[in-house]
């Protein structure tokens, strides 16, 4: 890898990278020196599928020779029944496409401004969880908290309110005739893995009804299939108005898109909204592809087993390394380890060994394997995690 030309032309807003990625297939992938890694990253919860599955990349090669794009001046297909398809996940309602997670947190925030607006022009407050992460635009880095993301950005958007997770009753504390919205994720994933309880999510949906608030939820992270539900609101038995989707849905084909039910879908009207690339017909044919082997192999059940395996190899290993290992948060294949160190130096032992992860906030190491993941890959991550703990150990 060549670090000097890396440096000389592309602009510095990532960390210097480690190594070089050239090639991937189902959770392996492999360096520009020919040296293969187990993937538990998947990209951040985008190749849900593994890496080049074979009928995404045949779907995306027949859409390719059929039509890649064409503007929402025209009806388009694929768009209509990936739309519909949501619907029939997600409930009544409907859908508008974009292209990643930030942008469908951008349309989210814009809906709560267009309700706001419709009750009373100084309904715009949005009440927040602290430690979430929403993404990088104006409008989405004004609703995430952490300075880490903040700094030197500033002035940001107003009217962000930041409340305790799991913590209803500073919500309810912090509603007042200014408030528009509340938006929290299902498992904040940078924020470092922290589930939602159902009752938090039960008790949020009763606030918004109560006090005319949308109940905004961001699945960009913890959706399509990868914490053992389609969505990872889904367990509560919640409803919110609106929810952002975006990294899994497309397999590693950008899309995003939010759903919105069908009491508020017409606040959205022609012209009010869009993006050129919104709902294209070839990030269409990736998301079907991706929903179509969701369920031909039945990778909601799968998540939920592997879940199952690796979730209770990773609390053995909390056993085994108890002044390492303080917590095992998460759920189905979106899973956190918290630490008593910082997790840089375990996450690059673990890559020389030819295991990839990723930090979260809070000392955490976040485990994402795709969800076609083998049980005996997991065995082998496990196997690489534990030599690895007993040489990081503090
Ligand atoms: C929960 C959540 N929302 C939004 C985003 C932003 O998505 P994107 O990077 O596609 O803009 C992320 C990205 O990590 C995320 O985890």
């Amino acid at each position: 890898m060549n670090l000097d030309r890396h440096k000389s032309f592309l602009i510095g807003n990532y960390a210097l990278p480690p190594i070089e990625i050239v090639r991937g297939k189902g959770a392996c992938l492999w360096d520009s020196t020919g040296k293969e890694y187990l993937d538990f990253t998947s990209g951040i919860a985008v190749t849900n599928l593994g890496h080049s599955h074979p009928e995404w990349v045949k779907r995306l090669q027949e859409q390719a020779e059929q039509l890649v794009h064409c503007s929402n001046l025209f009806s388009i297909p694929e768009q209509v029944r990936l739309a519909e398809r949501l619907v029939h996940k997600i409930g009544a309602g409907k859908v508008l496409f974009c292209n990643s997670g930030a942008e469908a947190n951008e349309a989210m925030l814009k809906l709560s401004r267009l309700h706001g607006n419709s009750l009373d022009p100084k309904r715009s407050k949005i009440l927040v969880a602290q430690n979430g992460f929403h993404g990088r635009t104006l409008g989405a880095l004004s609703a995430t908290e952490s300075i880490k993301y903040r700094q030197g950005f500033e002035p940001l958007l107003p009217g962000f309110v930041f409340c305790r997770l799991n913590d209803l009753s500073d919500f309810e504390k912090a509603v007042d005739d200014q408030t528009a919205a509340v938006l929290v994720e299902s498992i904040q994933g940078e924020g470092g893995l922290h589930v939602s309880t159902d009752e938090f999510l039960l008790g949020l949906q009763d606030l918004c009804n109560r006090h005319e608030l949308l109940f905004l939820m961001d699945e960009v992270q913890a959706g399509i299939a990868r914490t053992g539900e389609f969505l990872g609101y889904q367990k509560s038995g919640a409803q919110p108005d609106a929810i952002a989707m975006a990294k899994g849905l497309g397999g590693g084909f950008p899309i995003g898109a939010i759903w919105v039910s069908d009491q508020h879908a017409s606040l959205f009207t022609p012209g009010s909204h869009g993006t050129t690339f919104g709902g294209s017909p070839l990030a269409c044919s990736a998301a079907h592809a991706v929903l179509d082997v969701i369920e031909n192999e039945n990778l909601i059940q799968q998540a939920q087993q592997m879940g199952n395996l690796l979730g209770d190899g990773l609390r053995n290993l909390a056993t085994e390394f108890p002044a390492s290992i303080l917590e095992i948060r998460g759920r189905g294949l979106m899973l956190g380890v918290q630490l008593a160190f910082d997790p840089a130096g375990l996450i690059s032992k673990l890559r020389e060994k030819g295991l990839l992860t990723v930090g979260a906030a809070g000392q955490t190491l976040r485990i994402l394997p795709p969800l076609t993941i083998k049980e005996e890959q997991v065995v082998k991550a496990l196997e690489i995690l534990d030599s690895c703990l007993k040489e990081t150990a503090p």
